[in-house]
């Protein structure tokens, strides 16, 4: 696919790619200088990777980064971005790409349209220097503190995501369950999967601050936020990925840990991909701690690859259940 961007871009430009999936094999040789990221990065990691001569931002549109969160790191990058600089926003036709272009028309003056089979690719060139302000209607952003244990985490959230403006009762209950079996220990290392805003990875990164906390979510505004917050509470001790599953982890077997509110919404066959992958990347012995509404569970793709160690249901929130599991030998 990316053969075909190459035609429409042209070659020996600095081009700053961001493509969440990065598991396509994508051929990038003909670029002159080629930066490649997962994640939307901050405008001022943008502005160091910018030269003096004619930049290209290519944003590859895999459907699940939000129309918001793609047109205000489109603005970030274009007030920056030098004068005939162009911005690509890559965007499979199945995927919105009719109402990106609307949004895209009605904030930039000088865009294109151009086909290549399955995809749009949206031209944005800077033509003039005026500053672009994101709408409001992109700043939906909430704030509140949450006090665990004996540290109190900041949270920036923002409208439309899940529990935007307290925590969840469910992710506050893994955690007591997490603490109270003391399952992290110094130097491990733990994934959070699907992370949120870090309402579950970024407390027990502040209570264990020498164990080291992966936070994985397929939503970029997600990403964008619990970057945020880890900044926010000055943690060193996250990494945080934008992944579909555990997609953006290539090694096995590495984790000690793999803590997750689990998305129950998605479809069984996704459910059983994803713990297929918990067991590839956590060690042998190593522990699963999911939470989830009562009325689920998820034990038929479990069983046979975990063994259940035990099963936590407090009297005054009888609508989660904690699990926790043991990856089972070979
Ligand atoms: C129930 S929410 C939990 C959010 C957060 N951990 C909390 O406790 O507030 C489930 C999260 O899983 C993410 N998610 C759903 N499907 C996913 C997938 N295939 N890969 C990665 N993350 C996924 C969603 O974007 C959402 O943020």
């Amino acid at each position: 696919m990316i053969k075909n961007i190459s035609n429409f871009i042209g070659n020996n430009k600095n081009v700053i790619c961001i493509d969440s999936n990065i598991n396509e094999n994508n051929n990038y040789n003909n670029f002159d200088k080629f930066a490649y990221f997962t994640n939307f990065l901050p405008e001022t990691e943008v502005s160091k990777l910018l030269s003096m001569t004619q930049n290209i931002i290519v944003f590859i549109i895999n459907g699940y980064e939000g129309k918001k969160n793609i047109l205000t790191y489109a603005i970030k990058y274009y007030n920056i971005i030098n004068l005939k600089d162009e911005i690509f926003i890559v965007v499979n036709k199945k995927k919105g790409a009719n109402s990106l272009e609307k949004r895209i028309s009605i904030i930039f003056t000088d865009y294109k349209k151009m086909n290549a089979e399955d995809y749009s690719i949206l031209k944005i060139t800077k033509t003039n220097s005026n500053v672009i302000d994101v709408p409001d209607e992109y700043n939906n952003v909430l704030y509140f503190k949450e006090k665990i244990k004996n540290v109190t985490i900041s949270f920036n959230t923002e409208k439309g995501m899940f529990s935007c403006e307290k925590m969840d009762e469910g992710s506050k209950f893994i955690i007591e369950i997490i603490e109270k079996e003391s399952i992290i220990k110094s130097n491990m290392k733990i994934i959070d999967f699907g992370c949120g805003y870090g309402a579950i990875g970024i407390p027990l990164a502040m209570l264990h601050n020498n164990s080291e906390f992966l936070m994985l979510d397929m939503n970029s505004t997600c990403i964008m936020y619990t970057e945020r917050n880890i900044s926010t509470n000055r943690l060193s001790n996250c990494k945080v990925f934008l992944s579909d599953g555990l997609a953006a982890i290539n090694k096995s077997g590495f984790c000690d840990v793999i803590v997750s509110h689990f998305p129950m919404h998605i479809n069984s066959g996704k459910k059983e991909e994803i713990i297929k992958q918990f067991y590839d990347k956590i060690k042998i012995n190593g522990i699963l701690v999911l939470v989830m509404l009562s009325k689920y569970n998820l034990s038929r793709f479990v069983k046979d690859l975990f063994s259940e160690i035990s099963q936590d249901k407090s009297p005054a929130l009888p609508q989660y259940t904690v699990y926790i599991y043991k990856k089972r030998g070979l």
